[in-house]
Formats: C-alpha cells, structure tokens, sequence
C-alpha cells in the first residue's frame, strides 16, 4: 500500500521505517527542513537500535521518501499516518495545534479518499475533532475521509522490536472500511512472514498478536490508560521503597515474590529515581486534565505523579546526608538519559538531580554513553567526560542515575583508587550492597539496608 506519514520524530520515524520493512511504499514528511536532508542523504537523526538497519534497507529498496513538500506527502499515500508531536501546555494538557494544523492541510490538499491515523498520543475525543475539522477545511470537495485512531505502545531504545513484535495492535474506526484497511495494512506483522532486521532468519510465530477494533473514543483511551497504570506500578513500588527503609525490608525482595502473582506481574515495580521521557510524565498529566475537565477527580494518579516527582527529592536527602556539605563537592554523576539504551534527556531524573547539585553548590561531572550531545546544549556548567573513569575521578561521591549496562558492569575496584571517598549513591539499585561493602564503599540505594 502507498502510506503517508506526517511528522519525522520518534514515532513517526519508527513507523515508517517499519512499516515500509513491512513492504508498504511510504512517503515521510517534516516541516524540519534539516532533518529531512539528513534522512534523504541516508542518515540517521535519533539514535534508535536498529533503525539505521530497518532505513538502510527500506532506501535500497526504493520503498521509502522524504520530502519536506506536506502537500506531495498528503496526495501520495491511501492512508495519512499523523504523527506530530502533542507537547504539554501550561495547564498539562496536551497542544494540539501541530495536529488541527495537519488535518486542515490535509482537507486542503488531499485529491482523493484517505484514511487519517492518529498515531501521535491524543486525548480522547480527539479523533471525533479531527473529523469535524476535515470535513470543516475541505469545502464542500467531494473527497472523503475516514479517521483512525491507531495509537503506538513502542518503548525507546527497543521501539522497531516492539513495532515487530506486538502485543496487540488497538485500530479505533468509524468504519468497517476503516478497520480493513489499518488490517491490511498491518498484515505482514499480523502474520509475522517477512524477515525484518530484528530476526533475520524470521521473527518467532508465536505469541499471536491481538488485532483489536474499538471506537475511535476507545482507542484514545486504551492509550493513556495504559501509560497511566505503567506509571502507577512504578510509584507503588517506590512507595513501597520507601516503606522498606523504615522498616528494614528490602524492596527487591518484596517486588521480587509481589511480581510472580501473575495479577501483578513482575515488570516495572523496579524503584529508584522514579519515570522520565517525554511519554510518561506528559501522558499522566493530559490525563489527569481530562479527567478533570469531565468531572473526573483522578485522585490515585495524581498521588503517582506526586511520589513520582518526590523521588528527586528522597535522592537528594540522600545525597546530603551521606556528604554532609554538598557545596563545594565535587561529585560524579553516571547517567544522563532518562533510561538505560537512549540518548533522550527530555524529564530526564537525571538532569533534575544535576540542577539540585548545581544549586546547592556542587561541581558536577556527569558521563553517559549516549546521551552527552544533548545534555551539554542545556546543562552549560556541567563537566563531561565520555569515559566514566574520567567522571569518577577525585570525587567525592558517585552517583547513579541511569540504569546502563556499562555502569552495572564498572570496575568499581579501578574506579574506587582515583576517588577521593568510597561513597556511592545509586538512584537505580544497580550494585549488589553487600559486594560494594566488600570492595569498602559507602553504598546507599532505593528501599535496601
Ligand atoms: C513508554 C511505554 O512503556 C510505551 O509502551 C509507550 O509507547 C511510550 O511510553 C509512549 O507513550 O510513547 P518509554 O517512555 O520509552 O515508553 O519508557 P519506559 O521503558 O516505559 O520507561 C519509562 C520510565 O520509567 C523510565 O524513566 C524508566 O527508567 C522508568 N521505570 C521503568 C522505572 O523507574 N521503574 C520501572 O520498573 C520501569
């Protein structure tokens, strides 16, 4: 099929890449000039494993375009994949202008029937103003356009698996057409028969996705619901840490045997330094807006979202107790993206906790293995090393803020010798406490004695 897509970022890059390696022809479009001839002279703008693969192989294959002409995008494909960024407002709720704006440039210049999905994390309700504002902005033209709201579940950092390999595919319609259409469209995956870059000798047959139809309403929601109760498990385990420091449990173990109650599950009740990105903390809030707009009091998200930004503040309380005077410290921070296999920074713990440190006086020298290009643009007096010896050395304190492998695997031994204290304090529960207390460090974490 001839597909569109409207916005290069993230989701809209993941999507067409894969959906091209699906066999699609797929044209892209960005009002970023820049990143448009990046993509077109075969480069990669975000780091994201095995998108340069997935890219690469769609471009040799002719199966894939870029153009920076919205009007060329919106008259080439059958179905129009919108997939625009909905930042935060003021209040919390989403900005949904980059999207009024696409659907009336596309009642505008669309010559023949489209399928417009949403793919970009909305509101509920929004799907039923993008029909209203297509049928507003075409002016009596004959064409027709039917809407879709086909929201994304990828993760960063592992999003062209997760868009291989999903757990459900949720296509919220107005039409039985509409539904057979976003079917058709996602049939290669459905069936998992092609060979993409994830599993080059085939993806696993097993398990079958679940092919959901739902109202366009639903489908919103479905979305939201989902980031909503991820974030709620995290704060609850956090809550939990907190307990567990009281009173001399340990939140590994008690997560641990919680999780193998198949009700609960054991993903996502890691504690630490709480959710960033620019998913969960964005998505919670518009939610809670919404809810409150219809007269909803969502009481237990608003407690996640508090226990989630307190978490900032337990680690700080950290932090002072066991330095003593932070100003005038020189520290050594490892991690900088808001999770481990990304270079994204944006809600990042990580950055908050470096702002605290800078204003209580510390020198800060901070290491990741990613996401250095963007932390340097906003953190101005910040010390930053590629190699993490390099940040550890002469300080008095390291602290851990993201969950990477290369600082699980650190040789605490080598890096110990150049620092001026043995004294960690690890954000994501990282070291084994009783190894660290044998190779004689200080050691703190989230909810463990
Ligand atoms: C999240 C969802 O997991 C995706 O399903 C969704 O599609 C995406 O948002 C989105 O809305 O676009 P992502 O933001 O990439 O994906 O990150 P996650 O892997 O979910 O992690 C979110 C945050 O929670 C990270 O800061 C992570 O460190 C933290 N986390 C996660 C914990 O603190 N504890 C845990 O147990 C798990």
């Amino acid at each position: 099929m001839r597909l569109s897509v409207i916005g290069c970022g993230y989701v809209g890059l993941v999507t067409g890449a894969c959906l091209a390696e699906a066999g699609h022809e797929v044209m892209c479009t960005d009002i970023d000039a820049e990143r448009i001839a990046k993509l077109n002279a075969g480069g990669v703008p975000i780091y994201e494993e095995h998108l340069d693969e997935v890219l690469a192989t769609a471009r040799k294959n002719g199966r894939i375009s870029y153009t920076t002409d919205t009007a060329e995008a919106i008259q080439f494909g059958d179905a129009i994949f919108i997939c625009v960024g909905t930042p935060p407002r003021e209040d919390g709720s989403a900005d949904l202008s980059a999207i009024d704006h696409v659907a009336q440039q596309i009642a505008a210049e669309a010559k023949s029937p489209k399928l417009v999905v949403e793919k970009s994390t909305v509101p509920a309700r929004t799907g039923l103003e993008l029909q209203r504002t297509l049928a507003a902005y075409s002016k009596g033209s004959s064409i027709t356009f039917s809407v879709a709201s086909n929201p994304e579940f990828l993760r960063e950092g592992t999003a062209v698996y997760d868009f291989f390999h999903p757990d459900r595919i949720v296509v919220g319609v107005d039409s039985d057409a509409a539904a057979e259409m976003m079917r058709e469209i996602y049939k290669p995956i459905l069936e998992r028969k092609f060979k993409c870059q994830v599993h080059k000798n085939g993806c696993p047959t097993e398990p079958k996705v679940e092919f959901l139809v739902t109202t366009i309403n639903s489908a919103e929601l479905i979305k939201h619901a989902s980031n909503s109760f991820l974030a709620l498990k995290i704060s609850y385990a956090n809550v939990i840490a907190d307990l567990c420091e009281k009173l001399e449990g340990d939140v590994e173990q008690v997560t641990h045997a919680m999780g193998l109650d198949p009700r609960i599950g054991t993903q996502f009740l890691k504690a630490g330094l709480g959710f960033g990105g620019f998913c969960f903390p964005k998505d919670i809030q518009a939610f809670i807006q919404l809810s409150s707009t219809v007269g909803v009091d969502f009481e237990i998200l608003k407690a996640a979202e508090r226990v989630n930004k307190e978490r900032i503040d337990r680690f700080m309380e950290k932090v002072s107790k066991a330095l003593w005077v932070v100003k005038g410290k020189r520290v050594g921070v490892l991690g900088l993206a808001f999770k481990a296999n990304t270079d994204d920074i944006r809600f990042s713990p990580a950055i908050y906790v470096i702002r605290r440190l800078l204003e209580e006086g510390a020198e800060v020298h901070a290491t990741d293995p990613e996401a250095l290009g963007h932390a340097q643009k906003i953190l101005p007096n910040v010390h930053f090393h590629e190699d993490p010896y390099e940040a550890l050395r002469d300080t008095h304190a390291a602290l851990v803020c993201t969950e990477w492998a290369a600082f699980k695997n650190l040789d605490w031994e080598r890096a110990g010798k150049s620092m001026a204290r043995k004294l960690i304090v690890d954000g994501r529960n990282l070291y084994s406490p009783k190894r660290m207390a044998e190779l004689g460090f200080e050691y703190h974490s989230f909810g463990r004695s």
